[in-house]
């Protein structure tokens, strides 16, 4: 080996030397970095493992002490409601001590077995205004009274054809004509009997006594106890000599001129009436006797003021079903309309007509304020489908189908529109079930209000589908003797 290659050797040796010494420090550094890595993921993790274990111990803190939150919650509830349970228990058992220690036994002993009744009532019931009221309605059951009204206003005659007139919610009684004050307002149950202090009973009705019998003062008699009994064979309504009272003017008293009594003697004899449906519920609206009450005229020359609004309107039943407001009638005239329908139905008029309805009512209760509007869309109607009327012209022609504000029976409540076309047309009187309704309608109480024939006498044209409640005594003899409102009103008025 010459001296170069020696040089050459240990340059190459000293080279490798370099090399493993940089690889080994390289791997050193890298195995250090590694280490600290190693170490530092250990750390983060070790950390992240004590904040999970941290959040994990306040999160069972926070449950156990919602836990413990919400088993005092619960305790503190639960013994607020045991409390209330046991106070209301308390209560009602009180309250029914109370009502029973309270109750009077109203024992309404009549001659004949049948009427008589005994019923407990608890003073907060039968006691207005701290005075004593008693049911009136039995006691007219017991003395074979004779009831017309509405149920908001009756009257009660006696066979000697006295009579008293009770309307519920007033302190004013109307004896004979005579406005009596009563001690608290007449009051109506849920049977729709009439309450009336037990001193209008001792003050007004002989034939009838009243005892009232307190706890305390039993005197061998049932404590608590208000016995109603006949005394004689005649009830009569009588005034005490001592009462001043004032006579009754239509003013005072609305309805009080309205002193129709019945008169048997001179009563027209109806023909049996059989229905098909049994409709024995409604018979007390359809058969009113001969009572006036529903006898309203209403025209052009008989007309109600702006304000007048009927106070016993009720839902109409039969309203046709097309989206228009449920109509509404007076109590009496709906509920013998709703016979009419029963009955109409179960005759097999129940068919869909061309409107698409069976018989239903289009029109009941109209107010002022919409008779006008009424009015006067077809007026508008009229000009717009003839030019050349002036606007007098137009109300003048609109007045012989549709009546002006004031002048129309619809405010009454006491008529309705039936029929089974779109619109009311005169063609109703082609229907099968015109037929029917103009045959049968005042076994109902009602009346065909303008008749074809009558149109000089109504002033406004046949309407096939306007039908008018007066009660079916009245009913009976207009359709029977062909007669319009206007003639039978007269009619009567001639006879008195
Ligand atoms: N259609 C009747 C006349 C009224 O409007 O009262
Ligand atoms: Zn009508």
């Amino acid at each position: 080996m010459t001296p170069l290659d020696r040089y050459h050797a240990e340059q190459e040796r000293a080279k490798a030397e370099y090399e493993a010494n940089r690889r080994a420090a390289y791997e050193e550094e890298q195995r250090r970095a590694l280490e600290a890595k190693k170490r530092a993921y250990l750390e983060k993790q070790e950390r992240q493992r004590a904040a999970k274990a941290r959040r994990a111990a306040a999160r069972r803190r926070v449950f156990i002490s919602r836990l413990i939150l919400f088993a005092v919650l619960f305790a503190i509830i639960f013994t607020v409601a045991a409390i209330a349970v046991g106070i209301s228990f308390s209560s009602t058992k009180k309250t029914e001590t109370d009502v029973e220690s309270y109750e009077y036994l109203y024992v309404y002993d009549a001659e004949d077995d049948d009427a008589n009744l005994s019923v407990s009532v608890s003073d907060a019931v039968s006691v207005k205004d701290g005075v004593r009221t008693v049911d009136f309605s039995i006691i007219a059951d017991m003395a074979s009274m004779t009831v017309v009204g509405s149920s908001a206003s009756l009257k009660f005659y006696t066979g000697e054809e006295e009579c008293v007139i009770l309307t519920e919610g007033s302190r004013t009684a109307v004896v004979n004509s005579n406005s009596c004050e009563l001690d608290t307002e007449v009051w109506v149950d849920d049977d729709g009997d009439f309450w009336v202090p037990v001193s209008f009973v001792e003050d007004y009705v002989t034939g009838v006594s009243v005892t009232v019998v307190t706890a305390g003062d039993t005197d061998g008699e049932a404590e608590n106890s208000v016995t109603v009994a006949l005394t004689g064979d005649t009830v009569s309504f009588t005034l005490k000599e001592s009462d001043t009272i004032e006579p009754i003017t239509e003013d005072t008293y609305p309805g009080a001129s309205d002193t129709t009594e019945p008169a048997e003697t001179t009563m027209i004899e109806l023909p049996t009436i059989e229905f098909t449906a049994d409709l024995s519920d409604y018979e007390q609206y359809m058969d009113i006797g001969t009572s006036d009450e529903y006898l309203i005229l209403v025209n052009t020359t008989h007309t109600l003021d702006e304000d007048y609004v009927p106070t016993d309107l009720v839902d109409v039943v039969y309203t046709r079903d097309d989206g228009r407001n449920t109509q509404q009638m007076r109590l009496y005239a709906e509920k013998a309309l709703e016979a009419m329908f029963i009955e109409l139905f179960a005759n097999g008029y129940d068919g869909v007509g061309s409107s698409g309805y069976p018989v239903s009512v289009t029109s009941g209760y109209r107010s002022y304020s919409y008779q006008i509007s009424l009015f006067n869309s077809y007026v508008e109607r009229e000009m717009a489908n003839d030019s050349s009327l002036t606007l007098s012209e137009a109300e003048a022609l609109v007045a012989t189908y549709s009546a002006r504000a004031g002048t129309s029976e619809h405010q009454t409540g006491l008529c309705a529109d039936l029929h089974n076309l779109s619109s009311a047309q005169q063609t109703f009187a082609n229907e099968e079930a015109y037929e029917w309704l103009v045959e049968n309608c005042w076994k109902f109480g009602f009346i065909l209000r303008f008749p074809e024939d009558k149109e000089d006498i109504t002033g406004i044209e046949f309407e096939p589908w306007h039908y008018r409640y007066v009660g079916r005594y009245h009913a009976y003899i207009i359709m029977s003797e062909g007669l319009c409102l206007e003639e039978y009103v007269e009619m009567l008025s001639e006879e008195e």
